[in-house]
């Protein structure tokens, strides 16, 4: 079959790889019909290539329909169309029965010390092959498929596998009160997502970018939006329009590639071009984060204000201001998004024929596989309008 494969910084290519074969009796093969591409991904495309093998396919967001099933899948049946989460996980485990899907205790990656495998996400997670394939192998089949009803296109259901639950838990965890206003940090998919879901429950919503159209999208389902080119002290500002105090909850949905930190981005060029099995044990021990989203976020909520973070962050010690955070008795929640724990609650907007959430007009490009190489040097640059990139094997 086809897969987007990961051979080096900034190099992904279409080749071919072996059709993934059923291991487990609880396995199910699925073909992909549409597989986003993430942000996430351009972590991996950039600063956690260390954590990287040659040849690893990529993608997390898979659609498709059941192809084969183990004898051990519960009800899903070949045909069946199906959204995999990120995620793999059992559905049984402690840490599932308390709807923390990212930690499931049968698929922690404890070589690594790390929660939860993910698709096409590193040796950190398991490397599992990934959905940015024309065929997938689903584990935990028993329990990972989401079924969804046919006749709707994929775009209605394809962004459960990660952007709809993903702003769904930034949005819950950051715990905006009654009549508060929502500070969102990075318009990318899911800091417009977390904009879509918290402007449609009522919310105020301030938000932060640099790229003019992803700030028009924003601006156009009422969000209040500032141009980070324009605006030099995002602080000051959200104080300004919030009586002085700053916004009752933050979202950074920015993570470690942020704008504005030029130390930290320096040290990510120079790691950059060190050779992988030097960078891997640095990754692990220092901080090469760019934390720039973070410090803004801590300085724009205002006191005993909540920060949500749900941007990847992927060093091991990187400096935050303590001092403000315990003197501004800040909440903060964080985490890779547990897809499986909201899906009922999305379910709903999804089904209803108005659409609320804006999900059939969320992809920007829809391409075939061939043109991935393309689609993640656009996505990265932000060029040619990218902000959602569907695949369609
Ligand atoms: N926690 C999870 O489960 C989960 C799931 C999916 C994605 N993510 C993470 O969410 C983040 C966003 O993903 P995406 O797909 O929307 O990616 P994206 O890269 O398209 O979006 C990031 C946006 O942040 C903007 N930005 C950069 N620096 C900024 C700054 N200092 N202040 C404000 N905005 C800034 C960029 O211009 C860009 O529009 C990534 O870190 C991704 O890894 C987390
Ligand atoms: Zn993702
Ligand atoms: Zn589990």
């Amino acid at each position: 079959m086809k897969a987007v494969t990961w051979h080096g910084r900034r190099d992904v290519r279409v080749e071919e790889v072996p059709d993934p074969v059923l291991k487990e009796s609880n396995d199910a093969i699925v073909r992909i019909t549409s597989s986003g591409l993430c942000g996430s991904d351009l972590h991996l495309y950039e600063t956690l290539g260390p954590f990287m093998g040659e040849g690893d396919v990529l993608g997390h967001e898979p659609m498709g329909i059941v192809e084969e099933v183990g004898s051990e899948v519960g009800d899903l049946k070949i045909g069946d169309r199906v959204v995999v989460p990120f995620q793999i996980c059992c559905g049984h485990c402690w840490m599932c029965a308390q709807g923390l899907h990212t930690q499931c205790e049968t698929t922690q990656v404890r070589d690594q010390g790390m929660g939860a495998a993910l698709f096409g996400f590193s040796k950190l997670y398991g490397e599992v092959p990934g959905a940015q394939a024309e065929y997938l192998r689903v584990p935990q089949a028993q329990f990972m498929p989401i079924k969804v009803p046919e006749g709707p296109p994929d775009d209605r259901f394809l962004f459960l596998s990660d952007v709809l639950p993903t702003a769904w838990q930034s949005f819950v965890y950051a715990d905006v009160p009654k009549d508060g206003t929502l500070l969102v940090l990075g318009l990318g998919p899911i800091g417009e997502m977390a904009c879509r879901i918290a402007r449609h429950q009522g919310y105020r919503v301030l938000a932060v970018d640099r790229v003019p159209e992803r700030l028009a999208r924003a601006a156009g389902r009422g969000v209040e939006v500032l141009d980070m080119r324009e605006v030099d002290d995002v602080g000051e500002e959200v104080r300004s329009r919030t009586q002085g105090r700053g916004a009752d909850a933050v979202i950074d949905a920015v993570g470690m590639e942020a704008h504005g930190s030029p130390v930290a981005e320096l040290g990510q060029r120079i790691f950059n071009a060190l050779p992988k099995r030097l960078t891997a044990p640095i990754m692990n021990k220092a901080g090469l984060d760019r934390m720039a989203a973070i410090y803004t976020a801590i300085d724009a909520v205002r006191r005993g204000g909540t920060v949500s973070l749900i941007g990847v962050y992927g060093g091991q010690s990187d400096p935050l201001p303590m001092l403000t955070m315990f003197d501004k008795q800040l909440q903060l929640r964080m985490g890779q998004a547990n897809v499986k724990r909201w899906v009922d609650d999305i379910m709903p907007l999804l089904t209803d024929d108005a659409d609320p959430l804006g999900t059939e007009d969320f992809a920007t490009h829809r391409v075939p596989l061939a043109e991935a190489p393309t689609a993640y040097d656009n996505f990265q640059k932000k060029q040619d309008g990218t902000i959602k990139v569907v695949f369609q094997p």
